[in-house]
């Protein structure tokens, strides 16, 4: 263990962990940030996606030393209100079954949006298929990123 500072949701914190400790344990644990889903714990179901410097990672199998430098943005920071237009998107079309997978669901997709602001169904078929769904929402997860597409934002300063 020894003191790690990580800058997450662009505030800093330091943290005594092993710098092997996947930052799903740090954020979840150590901050209190509960947004991020612990679901498969092994990079297979993307309930557990954050961004890292903007670029969507599995916090599961993401140690610490991978984050040391780099911004961690978690669904409570990827915007001030809950107004990131993914997250509108996502009301305007109640996408959200029971909502465990969703807080990934939404950090993949807004970080689809900064590669592909104007995706086709099969960019939006290939970039989330790392996100699984149990209640198979993926229907009304194509409809609200195809609407959050169309608010026409900026994705790329969303995102950071
Ligand atoms: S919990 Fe991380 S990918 Fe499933
Ligand atoms: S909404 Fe239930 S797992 Fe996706």
């Amino acid at each position: 263990m020894s003191q790690h500072t990580l800058s997450i949701n662009g505030k800093r914190y330091t943290v005594d962990v092993d710098s092997s400790m996947p930052i799903l344990w740090v954020v979840r644990d150590f901050v209190g940030l509960n947004g991020t889903k612990f679901g498969c714990g092994m990079a297979q179901c993307g309930a557990c996606t954050v961004h890292l410097d903007g670029e969507p990672v599995r916090s599961c199998s993401t140690p610490v030393s991978a984050a040391l430098g780099k911004k961690i943005t978690t669904i409570e920071g990827l915007s001030e209100d809950g107004d990131h237009p993914v997250q509108k998107a996502w009301v305007e079309e109640q996408v959200p079954q029971c909502g465990y997978c969703q807080s990934g669901q939404i950090m993949s997709a807004a970080a689809l949006l900064k590669d592909h602001p104007q995706p086709t169904d099969a960019n939006i078929d290939t970039y989330m298929q790392g996100n699984i769904c149990r209640c198979g929402t993926y229907d009304r997860i194509r409809k609200a990123i195809h609407r959050a597409a169309s608010m026409n934002d900026d994705f790329t300063l969303s995102k950071k």
